[in-house]
């Protein structure tokens, strides 16, 4: 038995070395600040990174906001006035529990010793590597900096550590605006930052990251409705980006475990390689932030409701995600080895991202036969050219055709369109004008007439 853990976590372990090397590879993330030694728990997007993370927001923002009636956006400023995180209780209570040891001069955190690597020798953990720990302190984890010339107690602000408050204390401005009835939301994609004592599965925990959160406020009757709501709105979402029901785990989060404030809260965990650990955190706050915001700013935050003649303060349920851990799900499960024969009947190993082609980088690669036939080239050209204000297409007439087409799969990229003779018609007129159409994960071909291709690839996309 314990043979056979060990074996799966190396197997896990692997899976995501090979996970980190394809995004390096490939071009979705790198360490932030490479050639200086890098950053610990910032990291970049690169090219094809860039683009699966904005089809993840896209879809979060279509889905959240475009597609409803009820929900509208916002963009809050990543500064905000100190007394925003004093009223919400983060400039005192946003901490985690923190030990040092006094043998390998590391911070750790408390709470997570069993899984934390010792500093001298990464096989073992604090635990049991014979450290000399302190007794835990808690460390607040929002980044303090000061705004304007001084740099004294008057002039501290924080870097957001969550983008809900700006919906909270713009209540108001864009219930104005928006001229909504309860229930409705506001919505919001942006970065947060958390000094985290201790960074680590890749992106998994980060010291800056995005979130995509939704505040939806409802008369005080309808929290618990609307957290059902809520939470099953969100699991349908994550299997329309290619996240099956049966990777996430809902955990019904017990009381003692919430937040003071929270009536009810559902995590939503994903099968990550190293651990099922959350996506995203659904949370019905009661009218706790909005209360203390009217408390500590003095301005009315209420709600006047026509029908019942009645004002109160709205109560809340917030879905609050993480794109940089979708984004990791999402890696993590489209990620595939398989075996597959040759152009010469040998086997070799095919690496396969299985993007959902909704939030796929890059939709469809267009690839002349030879690229020193210009006839070729230049069919496919205007290929690329019909295709590229739709979606976004890849051009490539370097190399084998096979090998265009290992490395499209190596990006997720789920069709892929080969322009040959026949295109030009030099095999005869029926074929003339069509292309070759590849899938990805079935790698089978098909014949398909240029002028059916757009239709062809924008039903399967979308
Ligand atoms: N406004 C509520 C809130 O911020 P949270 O559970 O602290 O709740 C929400 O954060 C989501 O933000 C998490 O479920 C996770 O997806 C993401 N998140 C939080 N801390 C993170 C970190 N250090 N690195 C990457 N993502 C993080």
């Amino acid at each position: 038995m314990a043979n056979e853990t060990k074996s799966s976590h190396a197997a896990a372990n692997a899976k995501m070395e090979k996970i980190v090397s394809l995004c390096k590879r490939r071009g979705f993330i790198f360490q932030s600040s490479e050639i200086y030694g890098g950053l610990n728990g910032a990291w970049d997007y690169g090219p094809v990174g860039v683009e699966l993370k904005r089809n993840i927001k896209d879809y979060w923002w279509r889905r959240i906001v475009q597609l409803r009636d009820d929900v509208v956006g916002m963009d809050g400023s990543i500064l905000m006035n100190r007394a925003v995180w004093k009223a919400s209780g983060h400039e005192v209570t946003f901490h985690d529990p923190m030990v040092d040891c006094k043998v390998c001069k590391r911070r750790f955190r408390a709470d997570q010793l069993e899984t934390c690597e010792c500093g001298k020798d990464p096989k073992k953990t604090p635990l049991t590597c014979g450290s000399e720990l302190t007794a835990p302190r808690n460390f607040n984890l929002m980044f303090k900096t000061y705004v304007g010339p001084t740099e004294d107690d008057t002039s501290v602000a924080y870097l957001r550590p969550e983008t809900a408050q700006a919906m909270f204390v713009q209540f108001k401005n864009v219930l104005e605006v928006a001229r909504k009835k309860l229930p409705f939301g506001i919505a919001q994609i942006g970065k947060a930052f958390r000094n985290e004592i201790n960074p680590r599965n890749f992106t998994f925990r980060s010291r800056e990251f995005e979130q995509m959160e939704l505040e939806f406020f409802v008369p005080p009757d309808q929290g618990l409705k609307w957290l059902e709501y809520w939470k099953d709105e969100r699991l349908r979402w994550y299997e329309e980006i290619g996240i099956p029901r049966s990777k996430i785990h809902v955990l019904d989060v017990p009381a003692d475990k919430r937040a003071h404030y929270s009536k009810g809260t559902y995590d939503l965990e994903y099968e990550f390689p190293f651990g099922v650990q959350e996506l995203e955190g659904v949370a019905y706050r009661t009218d706790f932030d909005l209360k203390q915001h009217q408390e500590a700013s003095g301005k009315p935050l209420e709600y006047f409701d026509e029908e019942t003649r009645t004002k109160f303060i709205p109560h809340v349920v917030e879905p609050s995600a993480g794109v940089d851990r979708t984004l990791l799900a999402v890696l993590c499960e489209a990620f595939a080895e398989e075996e597959v024969k040759d152009d010469n009947g040998k086997t070799e190993v095919r690496t396969v991202l299985r993007f959902h082609p909704r939030v796929a980088p890059i939709k469809c690669g267009v690839f002349p036969l030879l690229k020193n036939k210009p006839e070729l080239v230049a069919k496919a050209r205007e290929v690329r050219d019909l295709l590229r204000p739709l979606m976004n297409v890849f051009y490539d007439e370097a190399g084998a055709i096979g090998r265009r087409y290992r490395r499209q799969d190596e990006v997720g990229t789920p069709y892929g369109v080969t322009i040959d003779f026949d295109t030009l018609g030099e095999k005869g007129p029926e074929l003339k004008d069509t292309v070759t159409l590849r899938e990805r994960d079935s790698m089978k071909q098909e014949r398909i007439p240029i002028k059916d291709l757009h239709g062809w690839l924008l039903q399967r996309i979308n």
